[in-house]
């Protein structure tokens, strides 16, 4: 049995999670090298990576089958899951937001009825409506949300912008911000007490890395 599970999130934020974990001196190439293999062992440092989705990892954690895990801060906001986040990470920064098609950019959408929303975010996303007591429908997607408006399907959409490439490539506008997201470690609560000693030490280490990462 592995000392640590390591949940790391296929996509994005995949790349700097391996950067720090590499510079911890974690043996990451066989992930770097495209492996389809979702579970790696690393016997030298005792550890053991799991390879998911973003929004599972937060589910392997919470249920105890990942000691830790990178997620964004997103995903965590969308899925308002039972974990530790001790530490914020110098990676992944983007934001939540509404946008719509160009032509609609000047539409006061307080004034409108049957609103229909599609997002990846269906919770972040009824949060934001029900503060401002707007009603709206929310579609919920899993990918492409930026194609909805130009389809008929959604009248505004609402997620994470980055570059804000795909926004522009798909014209698109934005209409406000709803939060901020970075990177973020996770540790699952049991494994926090029974773990303390090995978990301390990596959240120390990556706090190490991070601040060298920062010079
Ligand atoms: C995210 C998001 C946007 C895009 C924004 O998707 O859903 O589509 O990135 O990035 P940009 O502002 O730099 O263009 P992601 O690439 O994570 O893939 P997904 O749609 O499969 O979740």
């Amino acid at each position: 049995m592995s000392a640590l599970t390591i949940a790391l999130p296929k996509g994005r934020l995949l790349n700097p999670a391996l950067d720090v974990l590499d510079a911890l001196g974690y043996e990451i190439a066989e992930i770097r090298g495209g492996t389809r293999k979702l579970i790696l062992d690393d016997k030298k440092n005792d550890a053991r990576f799991l390879l998911l989705k973003p929004f599972d990892v937060v589910t392997f954690v919470e249920y105890g089958a990942a000691d830790v895990g990178i997620v964004g801060q997103d995903v965590l906001m969308e899925q308002e899951s039972d974990v530790f986040e001790p530490l914020a990470l110098p990676f992944g920064f983007c934001r939540i937001v509404l946008a719509t098609r160009r032509e609609r950019a000047q539409t006061n959408w307080r004034l409108a009825t049957s609103l229909r929303i599609a997002s990846k975010y269906p919770r972040i996303t009824r949060k934001f409506f029900v503060e401002r007591g707007w009603s709206a429908e929310i579609i919920p997607l899993h990918g492409s949300v930026e194609i909805a408006p130009a389809l008929g399907l959604a009248d505004l959409l609402v997620d994470i912008v980055d570059t804000g490439r795909t926004l522009k490539e798909n014209g698109l506008v934005e209409i406000e911000t709803l939060c901020h997201s970075q990177a973020a470690l996770i540790v699952n609560r049991a494994s926090h007490a029974l773990k303390f000693g090995e978990l301390k030490e990596l959240m120390d280490r990556i706090g190490k890395e991070i601040r060298e990462m920062g010079k």
